[in-house]
């Protein structure tokens, strides 16, 4: 033979250019879709990642199959990855303003260069005046993420307002060249595209700087979402990083501003208190926790708890101070609840009702919702201040019932069929409630 004939070449050619075509319009498509509240009434921020630049735009509208009417435009940022194949990904951001509280909607995100599939979400209450439903974990990973199906089932069915994930995603975003990071907002898609996603991050996230995590989500405030407080019905909630005490070679001055920022707005939130009475914490490593492992809380003096050496910048006293109620904790594979504490002492409201009422704030620790690292074993014999102790894959729920009453339940995934039917909420120990919040 004597080699392909011109014909050939030409079938060749157009065979490649129709190729790229597709090609480019799929590196257009959104992916990764996720939302969050920026804490402004009646907004909700919309984030994706595209592999071309493109435009960043919302349409969307009321109605499920219906036209979607209304339209927001945003921005977008090139995120190169820290990898040795520094590898581009354009975010996308988009603020869809003047929503109807409580009202559903339907959008898509994109561009002429490609749409994403239809999502739908429900808005968010302004006010303090209603029972916001969420749904807590941390630790979950791109591998085994035990806890996903359920959460993806029950977003799906509304049974939530938000999600909070406590720190450590993916195991590792930044992983293959941040081809893990994908992977893991692929996954968490049908939850996040779905409700308000909120975070903190953990020590999973450290790399580069922590550059993942602050370009991939959208929190509000102007810390890239390392700190942020934002108001949930009766409730303030405020996120922020355990690890500026850990990478201190990032800037020990984190530490500092985090503080400061946080002092402040404890104040602010005390000021209000009278209409949002519940302030709650989320933070990923745990100040207590009796775990077998070598962690900051097992092995030596909490640095979140007592701050640096000379007690500089330690949490547990500022938490104190400014009457919080619930901390919200992760980065031990399992579920555990603690009595009402301060400096490691219970202060029950009363033996018989010990979250009635409560003389110190409550911890929960909740990092068993699945990863490669699998479940962190509990030292043999529970501490005096630990009141249950969970060794199984799951997710915590919290009932924020109104201004004096909020209800916590702890799902398990190892126990599907065991216990989920009995209870008709779901598995895990059966609700508890807690108490008016503290003065
Ligand atoms: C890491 O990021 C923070 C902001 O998130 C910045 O203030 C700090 O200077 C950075 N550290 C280094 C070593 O670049
Ligand atoms: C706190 O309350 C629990 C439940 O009633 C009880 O088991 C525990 O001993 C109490 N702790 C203290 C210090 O009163
Ligand atoms: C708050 O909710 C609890 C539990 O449902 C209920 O007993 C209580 O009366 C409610 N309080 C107010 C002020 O509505
Ligand atoms: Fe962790």
């Amino acid at each position: 033979m004597a080699g392909l004939s011109p014909s050939c070449y030409c079938l060749l050619f157009l065979f490649l250019l129709g190729n790229a075509g597709a090609e480019s319009l799929e590196k257009a498509t959104p992916e990764q879709i996720h939302l969050s509240y920026p804490g402004e009434p009646g907004c909700m921020t919309v984030t994706w990642t595209t592999w071309v630049p493109a435009a960043s735009e919302v349409q969307f509208g009321m109605q499920a199959g219906g036209t979607l009417a209304l339209q927001a435009q945003g921005t977008s940022s090139l995120f190169v990855d820290g990898g040795i194949l520094k590898r581009k990904l354009y975010m996308h951001r988009v603020t869809l303003r003047r929503l109807l509280p409580g009202a559903h909607y339907v959008y898509r995100c994109g561009s002429a260069q490609g749409w994403s599939r239809r999502f739908r979400f429900r808005m968010l209450q302004p006010g303090p005046n209603w029972s916001p439903r969420l749904a807590v974990f941390g630790d979950m990973g791109a591998d085994n993420p035990q806890a996903l199906p359920r959460l993806r089932r029950e977003t799906q069915q509304g049974m939530y307002d938000v999600v909070l994930h406590v720190g450590d995603f993916a195991y590792n975003m930044d992983q293959d060249n941040a081809r893990v990071g994908d992977t893991f907002m692929r996954l968490i898609e049908p939850v996040a595209a779905s409700v308000p996603y909120m975070t903190c991050p953990g020590n999973h996230e450290e790399r580069y700087n922590f550059s993942n995590y602050r370009a991939r989500f959208s929190m509000p405030g102007d810390t890239e979402g390392l700190w942020y407080s934002w108001d949930l019905g009766p409730a303030h909630i405020i996120s922020f990083s355990t690890e500026v005490y850990f990478f201190l070679h990032y800037g020990r001055h984190l530490i500092q501003k985090q503080f400061c920022w946080l002092e402040r707005d404890l104040q602010k939130a005390n000021e209000n208190r009278a209409s949002r009475p519940w302030i709650i914490t989320m933070g990923h490593r745990p100040m207590y926790c009796s775990n077998a492992d070598l962690d900051d809380c097992t092995r030596h003096e909490s640095i979140v708890r007592k701050g640096l050496s000379g007690g500089r910048y330690g949490l547990e006293d500022l938490f104190y101070k400014y009457g919080v109620d619930l901390q919200l904790w992760a980065h031990e594979h399992s579920y555990e609840r603690l009595w009402p504490i301060y400096d490691y002492q219970v202060y029950n409201g009363s033996r018989e009702s010990p979250y009635t009422n409560p003389r110190g704030p409550i911890h929960i620790i909740t990092g068993s919702a699945g990863c490669e690292e699998m479940l962190t074993p509990f030292a043999p014999f529970p501490r005096p201040w630990s009141a249950l102790r969970v060794k199984e894959y799951g997710f915590t729920r919290l009932h924020i019932l109104n201004g004096t009453h909020l209800h916590l339940q702890q799902v398990s995934d190892d126990q599907v069929s065991s216990r989920e039917g009995g209870l008709g909420l779901g598995s895990g120990p059966v609700p508890w409630e807690l108490g008016s919040p503290r003065p």
